[in-house]
Parts: structure tokens; C-alpha cells; sequence
């Protein structure tokens, strides 16, 4: 099931930018003409918003990215309540996650539009039962991977285990972006030439740190004003 214009967002850990660059490819497909919308295959961790819905902060900012109102599309089909790893907060909510059903709703949402961006959940090889992770999700949409880099102490080595697992599955890297979380860390620079010279996919953007205005609080998404500062710094894949 190969679709040409989609493309799936992982990351070197969670909390690493996933949702910020995932939002951010959107607004630029969007920019560009394309009919494009964000997709979450599991989602953990709700709030109440301001009228009382049970809400996700990352289907929120994938929402206000694809410029659709609430409820308008469903655009995950696994919404779990506590923010710890889905497949263990799935088994105490009594529910079984399978990629069946992730790309059931998956093909749903593709009748409607042309591009998707799928933004993971956690890094590459988190589990979603005890047979099936996302890497295997990833494969079944068989689509270009794009890894966003949480630049921290760490990140090279997470960076490049993370293209490893995604190139034994035959999956290809569209490519990678930088993403300053938080404080830029020492010798970062240096820690990015380094991740030029051993990932062999193109760098598509560093994202400073936000502006402090644009600061995502938390328990909400991401503003628009956010996602076109991040979207500012990073290209499209070829
Ligand atoms: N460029 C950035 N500048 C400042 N804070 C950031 C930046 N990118 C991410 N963050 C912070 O890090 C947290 C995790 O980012 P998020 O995009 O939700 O990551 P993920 O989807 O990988 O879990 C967010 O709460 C956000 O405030
Ligand atoms: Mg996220």
C-alpha cells in the first residue's frame, strides 16, 4: 500500500519535536497547494479543554495544522487517557492496539486527502502489542520516514540506532531536522556536522529554540504562530 505524497515522523525519543515538525510539514504541504492532514496512530495523554472535551495535545496541533475544526475527521483511532507507553496504558484500559486497525483508520482519512503526515508515537520501535511496534506500522504504510533529531547529550547515538532500525525495514529516510527542544545544548554545532557527515539522508532544517512567545504551555497545542516559526527553518523533502 504504497502512497506517494505521505510521509511518517518519528524521532529520537518522545518529547523530542515529533508533533512541532509534524505540524510544521503540514502548513508547508498545505502552503504548497497540497491537500495535506495529519494523522496519529495512537495518541496517550488527554486533558479537558476550556469546554469540557476529553482532548490530545498532539491531535489538537495536528487539527489546527490541517485546518480543520473539532471533530471534524477522526484523525487517531487510539485515544488513551494516561501519558505512559500505549501499549501498557492500552492493557489496563482493557483495549488490544493492532496495526489492522490503525490502517483502517488510516485509509479512512486517506479517501479524503491527498498527503499525510503520520507522526508516531515515541521513538521508532515502540511497541503497540506484544507481536506488533511502530516500525511495523511504518512499514505497512510504506512510506518516506522523516527523523526528527532532539538535540541533547545522547542524540547522536540516538539518531543513528534510529536510522539503522529504519533501514533494516526497507524503509527510505526522506530526510531529518534538527530540532533545538528546549536549551541549545553545548557543542552544537559540532554535534551537528557530526550528524551531517553519518546520516545518510538530507538535513531538512535546524528549528531554534522558540521565541518565547510561541511557547507551547502544557496541556495545550501548539499555536499557529509556533508551527510557522518551526516551518520557517525547515525545507520539504525532494
Ligand atoms: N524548538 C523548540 N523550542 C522550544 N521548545 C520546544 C521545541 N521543540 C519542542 N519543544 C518542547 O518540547 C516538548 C516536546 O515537543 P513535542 O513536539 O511535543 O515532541 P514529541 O512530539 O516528540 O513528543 C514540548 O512541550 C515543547 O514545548
Ligand atoms: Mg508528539
Amino acid at each position: 500500500m504504497s502512497k506517494a505524497g505521505n510521509f511518517f515522523v518519528t524521532g529520537t525519543d518522545t518529547e523530542v519535536g515529533k508533533t512541532l515538525v509534524s505540524g510544521a510539514l503540514i502548513m508547508k504541504l498545505r502552503d504548497a497547494g497540497q491537500n495535506a492532514v495529519g494523522f496519529k496512530p495512537v495518541a496517550a495523554g488527554t486533558y479537558r479543554d476550556a469546554s469540557g472535551l476529553k482532548v490530545n495535545e498532539d491531535i489538537e496541533t495536528l487539527r489546527i495544522a490541517s485546518n480543520l475544526a473539532p471533530n471534524k475527521f477522526s484523525l487517531c483511532p487510539y485515544v488513551l487517557d494516561e501519558p505512559a507507553a500505549p501499549h501498557l496504558v492500552a492493557k489496563n484500559e482493557g483495549l488490544h492496539l493492532d496495526c489492522r486497525t490503525i490502517l483502517q483508520s488510516q485509509a479512512e482519512l486517506q479517501s479524503q486527502f491527498h498527503t499525510m503526515v503520520v507522526e508516531g508515537a515515541g521513538g521508532f520501535l515502540v511497541p503497540l502489542n506484544e507481536t506488533e511496534d511502530l516500525g511495523d506500522l511504518a512499514q505497512a504504510l510504506d512510506c518516506p520516514v522523516i527523523v526528527v533529531v532532539g538535540m541533547r547529550l545522547g542524540c547522536i547515538n540516538h539518531a543513528l540506532l534510529t536510522c539503522e532500525a529504519i533501514q533494516s525495514r526497507q524503509l527510505s529516510i526522506a530526510g531529518w531536522v534538527a530540532n533545538t527542544c528546549h536549551e541549545r545544548m553545548p557543542l552544537f554545532e559540532e554535534n551537528l556536522q557530526t550528524l551531517k557527515e553519518r546520516i545518510f539522508a538530507p538535513c531538512l532544517g535546524v528549528i531554534p529554540s522558540l521565541p518565547q512567545e510561541f511557547a507551547k504551555s502544557q496541556n495545550s497545542p501548539y499555536s499557529l504562530e509556533a508551527l510557522r516559526f518551526a516551518a520557517k527553518h525547515i525545507n520539504l523533502p525532494e
